[in-house]
C-alpha cells in the first residue's frame, strides 16, 4: 500500500500516512499528538497549514474550511488525507497547556462492581464529541453547589468517546456514597477536565520507568501503560500495587497478563494487612517493595498516584535511594477542596 510522509514544519518530528487515512488519524496511531476534538470536520480545532504538498477531502468538504482557508493553504487534519509528501505547519501538543479544558455532560454507560470498595464507571461521551487528554490525567465531576470531586482517567487516550473510571468508596463520602448508593446506568454526570499534570514524559525515553499504584491509584497507570503499548513505545516499565488487602488489587489479572505478554513490563502487588497472601506478593507497603528490589532509583522515572500517606513515605524513601526529584512525577489523591474547610469546622 501506498504511504506519504508527513513532516511538522516546526520540529524535527514526521511520520506516515497510509493512502486513504487521515493524517490526525495516522499522527495519534504513532504517538504524535496533535490538536482534535470532534474528528468529524466541524469544530475546526486540528486546522494547521499545509506548507508543502496537496490533501484532498474524499467524501465531503469539511464544514469548519471556509473558502479563506482554502486560499490559505489550510486543512482540517482530522479529514485531510495527503496526495503527496507533505510539509504542514500544526501545534504538536508537548504539555498539558495545550489542550482545551472542557465541561461536558456524560451518560452512564456502565457501572460494575470491581471489587467490594471499587466501582468502574463507564461515561459515554455526548455524540460527536471527544475529549482529548494525555494518558494519566483526570477529570472533575461537578456537584451541585459547584463542589467538585477528582478521579482520574483509567482508559487509554485513544478511546475518546467515552472515559473509564475506578471509584473507591469512601466512608461517609458524599459523591462515592451516591456513585455506590444512588446512581444507575443511563444516569448523567457532568465533569470538568481533562486536568493536571500526571503525564508520562518524553523527553529521555532511554529511561527505565517505576510507576507505583496505591488502591485506586491504579487508574491513571492502567491508561499510561495502555497508551505506551498501543504507541509501541517499549521502556522498560516496574509495575507495582499496593493495597492492604489483595482483593483490594481489583483488576490483578490486567498487570499479570501484560507481565506475560511483553518482556518489558514487570508487575510486582504489595499487600500490608493480609496474613496469607497469594503467593508471590510482597507483604508490606508498596514503596517498601520498590526500595527492596531497587536499592538505587538514581536510574529511574518514576510515577505514582494514589492516597496522600502513600505518595508522602514513597517520596522521602525514594529520594533517599538517589531518585532524580525531578525525575519523579505524581498525583496525590487528596480530598475535595471543600472537605477540609467542612472538617475542620466540625465541633471536636
Ligand atoms: C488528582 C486526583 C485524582 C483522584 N483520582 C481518584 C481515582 O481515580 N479514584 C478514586 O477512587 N479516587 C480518586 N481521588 C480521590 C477522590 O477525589 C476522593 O476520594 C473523593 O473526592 C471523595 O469524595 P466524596 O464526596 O465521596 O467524599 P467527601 O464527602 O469529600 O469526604 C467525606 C470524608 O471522607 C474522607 N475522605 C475524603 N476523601 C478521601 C480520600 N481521598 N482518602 C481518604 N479519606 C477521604 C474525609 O474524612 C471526608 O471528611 C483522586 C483525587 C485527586 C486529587
Ligand atoms: S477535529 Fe474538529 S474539525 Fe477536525
Amino acid at each position: 500500500m501506498k504511504q506519504f510522509k508527513i513532516t511538522l514544519a516546526d520540529g524535527e518530528r514526521s511520520f506516515l500516512v497510509q493512502e486513504g487515512e487521515a493524517i490526525l488519524t495516522a499522527a495519534l496511531r504513532q504517538g504524535v499528538m496533535l490538536p482534535y476534538s470532534c474528528k468529524n470536520g466541524t469544530c475546526g480545532s486540528c486546522k494547521g497549514k499545509v506548507l508543502q504538498g496537496e490533501v484532498h477531502y474524499p467524501f465531503h468538504p469539511p464544514l469548519a474550511l471556509e473558502r479563506t482557508d482554502y486560499a490559505a493553504s489550510n486543512a482540517l487534519m482530522c479529514q485531510a488525507e495527503p496526495l503527496e509528501d507533505l510539509i504542514i505547519q500544526v501545534r504538536e501538543i508537548e504539555a498539558v497547556r495545550d489542550i482545551e479544558i472542557r465541561m461536558l455532560p456524560a451518560r452512564v454507560a456502565e457501572k460494575s462492581q470491581l471489587s467490594p470498595s471499587v466501582v468502574r464507571l463507564r461515561l459515554k461521551l455526548p455524540k460527536n464529541q471527544r475529549l482529548q487528554f494525555l494518558a494519566g490525567q483526570y477529570v472533575d465531576v461537578l456537584l451541585k453547589g459547584g463542589k467538585r470531586r477528582a478521579f482520574s482517567i483509567a482508559s487509554c487516550p485513544s478511546l475518546e468517546d467515552e472515559i473509564e473510571l475506578h471509584i473507591r468508596h469512601v466512608e461517609g463520602g458524599d459523591f462515592t456514597g451516591y456513585v455506590f448508593d444512588t446512581l444507575q446506568e443511563l444516569d448523567i454526570i457532568r465533569f470538568e477536565g481533562p486536568l493536571g499534570n500526571f503525564f508520562v514524559r518524553n523527553d529521555q525515553p532511554e529511561r527505565p520507568m517505576i510507576m507505583v499504584g496505591g488502591g485506586t491509584g491504579f487508574a491513571p497507570l492502567k491508561s499510561m501503560i495502555e497508551n505506551l503499548l498501543e504507541q509501541g513505545d517499549r521502556r522498560e516499565i516496574h509495575l507495582y500495587w499496593g493495597a492492604r488487602q489483595s482483593e483490594e488489587l481489583y483488576l490483578d489479572a490486567l498487570p499479570q497478563q501484560w507481565a506475560k505478554q511483553y518482556p518489558h513490563i514487570h508487575y510486582q502487588q504489595a499487600v500490608s494487612e493480609e496474613d496469607h497472601s497469594p503467593d508471590g506478593y510482597f507483604a508490606g507497603l508498596v514503596h517498601q517493595a520498590v526500595v527492596a528490589d531497587h536499592p538505587d532509583l538514581s536510574a529511574f522515572d518514576v510515577y505514582m498516584s494514589g492516597p496522600p500517606a502513600m505518595i508522602d513515605a514513597a517520596r522521602s524513601a525514594f529520594l533517599k535511594q538517589g531518585l532524580d526529584v525531578d525525575r519523579l512525577y505524581y498525583d496525590s489523591f487528596e480530598f475535595g477542596l471543600d472537605v477540609p474547610v467542612r472538617v475542620l469546622a466540625r465541633p471536636h
